[in-house]
This record gives C-alpha cells, sequence and structure tokens, in this order.
C-alpha cells in the first residue's frame, strides 16, 4: 500500500485548518541514516525510527533522497510509505529521476530542494523565480500524480511570489540564516533573522491563504519557540538536533522534548 493510500478525508481537511493553529511537528530522520551508512550495515533502521517518533507524537517523517544517496537509499522510501501512519515529505531535487521515484512512491508531501554534491546539507533555498516554467510543469506532474508541492525557499519576496505562481501548495522557509546567527551567539543578526521569516510568512499568507507556510533548518530546543509562535506558520521539519538530543535520551522523549520546546507560550 502506498503512503497516500493511508491518508484519509480527515487529513486532508486538516491540512488546511491547521494554518491557524499550533504547528506541527515532521520529523526528519536522515541522519538515522547517516548513522547506518557510515558502516555499511543495516542497522539503526530509520523506518523503526520513522515509527516511534510517530508514535511519540510526531505529524509527519520527512526523508531526504539525495542523488548521491548518502544517507536515506530508495529502498527505504518504499519501506516507508507502505508502513508510515502519519504523512511522508520527500524532499528532493527537482530531476527527471526523482519524478519518477516520487510518482511510484505517491508520498502525501513532496518538498523540492536545491542539490549540490559538496554540501554539508541544503545550504540555500531553492531558486524558484530563476526556473518557472520548468518548475510549474514539473510540481503540475506530481500534483497530477496526487501529490502536494512543497518548496523550501529562502524568506524573500521574489521566491514566495514565484512559488505561488507555479502553483505550489506550500513553502518551507529555509531558517539555516536564523540558526547560525544563534550559534554565533550574533543575537541582532537573529533578530534581523526572524524578522525576515514573520514578514515572508505574512507575505505568503496576505499572497495567496491557501498556500501552507512550513519552515525548517537548524532549528532546535533553543531556537524552535520564536519561530513556532509566528502565526500562520503550519509545520516545522526538524532532523539534525533532534536526532543529536535523541542519542541522549532516546527517540521518541527527543519527540516530546521538541514539541513541547515548540508549543510553550513565552
Ligand atoms: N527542511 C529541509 C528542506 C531540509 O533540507 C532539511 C535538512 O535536510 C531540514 C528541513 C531539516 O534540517 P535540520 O536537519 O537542520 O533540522
Amino acid at each position: 500500500m502506498t503512503n497516500a493510500a493511508h491518508i484519509t478525508a480527515s487529513k486532508l481537511e486538516q491540512t488546511s485548518e491547521n494554518a491557524s493553529k499550533k504547528p506541527l511537528l515532521g520529523v526528519n530522520v536522515d541522519h538515522v541514516a547517516t548513522l547506518r551508512q557510515a558502516r555499511g550495515v543495516s542497522y539503526p533502521s530509520p523506518l523503526a525510527a520513522a515509527l516511534l517518533c510517530e508514535q511519540a507524537g510526531a505529524d509527519g517523517i520527512t526523508i531526504h533522497l539525495r542523488e548521491d544517496r548518502r544517507h536515506i537509499q530508495d529502498a527505504d522510501v518504499y519501506e516507508m510509505a507502505g508502513q508510515l501512519t502519519t504523512r511522508m515529505n520527500l524532499e528532493m531535487a527537482a530531476t527527471t529521476e526523482m519524478l519518477e521515484i516520487a510518482c511510484q512512491v505517491k508520498p502525501f508531501w513532496v518538498c523540492l530542494v536545491p542539490e549540490k554534491r559538496a554540501e554539508l546539507t541544503t545550504e540555500g533555498g531553492l531558486d524558484v523565480a530563476g526556473q518557472l516554467t520548468w518548475l510549474t510543469d514539473y510540481i503540475g506532474q506530481l500534483q497530477a500524480a496526487d501529490i502536494k508541492v512543497s518548496l523550501f525557499i529562502d524568506p524573500e519576496d521574489k521566491q514566495i511570489a514565484a512559488a505561488v505562481n507555479c502553483g505550489a501548495d506550500a513553502i518551507e522557509l529555509h531558517t539555516g540564516a536564523y540558526a547560525e546567527a544563534g550559534l554565533a551567539d550574533d543575537i541582532d543578526r537573529m533578530n534581523a533573522e526572524l524578522n525576515r521569516i514573520k514578514n515572508a510568512v505574512a507575505t505568503a499568507r496576505f499572497t495567496d491563504d491557501k498556500l501552507l507556510v512550513n519552515a525548517g533548518h537548524g532549528l532546535t530546543r533553543d531556537n524552535v519557540n520564536a519561530i513556532a509562535q509566528i502565526d500562520g506558520i503550519y509545520e516545522l521539519n526538524i532532523g539534525h538536533a533532534l536526532i543529536a538530543d535523541a542519542v541522549f535520551v532516546g527517540l521518541e522523549q527527543a519527540v516530546i522534548m521538541m514539541k513541547s520546546a515548540m508549543h510553550q507560550s513565552i
């Protein structure tokens, strides 16, 4: 059974309703696969990790099938598609190879990201404005296969307008610059980046109130609250810091702790 087959009508209704509620947590389990690939063995299993995250309250599971297959493998994607009980968000580059895989797997979401082979992680947002024709056609093909499409973009007006123009169902705002400012203890820059993200959420919601606005990258229990409190954020996708927490407290507790950090009021 595909992931799409698990999706009930009520889940679809939740999708548009949740825009004004507490943000959802999508857990990225790529780094469970990173640990496995480091030894070339069969453990730890990203699928088992994803199922534990779901039991602990994750609202969705994100995996990034990179072109170089450095962590998640094709078999992980197919295996998870049949067993997740929430929603799969499949991150991928907008290539012909990935389109074929997505159309077979039919995840609930595809999130299109830019990919550079030499990068440690996804460095910048997708240049949607610069490849509008290609992406409009690409997104149309995914949507024709009943897949919702999100675009990972920097919090810039030009990219938001382009995402709306090419028919995306959601955007995911890149929070990497905000997170990096925090790591550098640069509070002024962190506040400036936070404001940039707040403005981007407001612009996106104003431009198209059906466009869902997600955010992610570099979010931790220490920096997540300010992002989670932004009115209009639908879902946060968090991987590295949550899996790092899990090394000390276990995966289920790490999910519970992240949700609590997101939802506590300041
Ligand atoms: N969202 C997107 C589009 C990403 O590419 C990543 C990293 O794979 C994340 C969220 C999660 O980022 P992090 O692992 O830093 O939490």
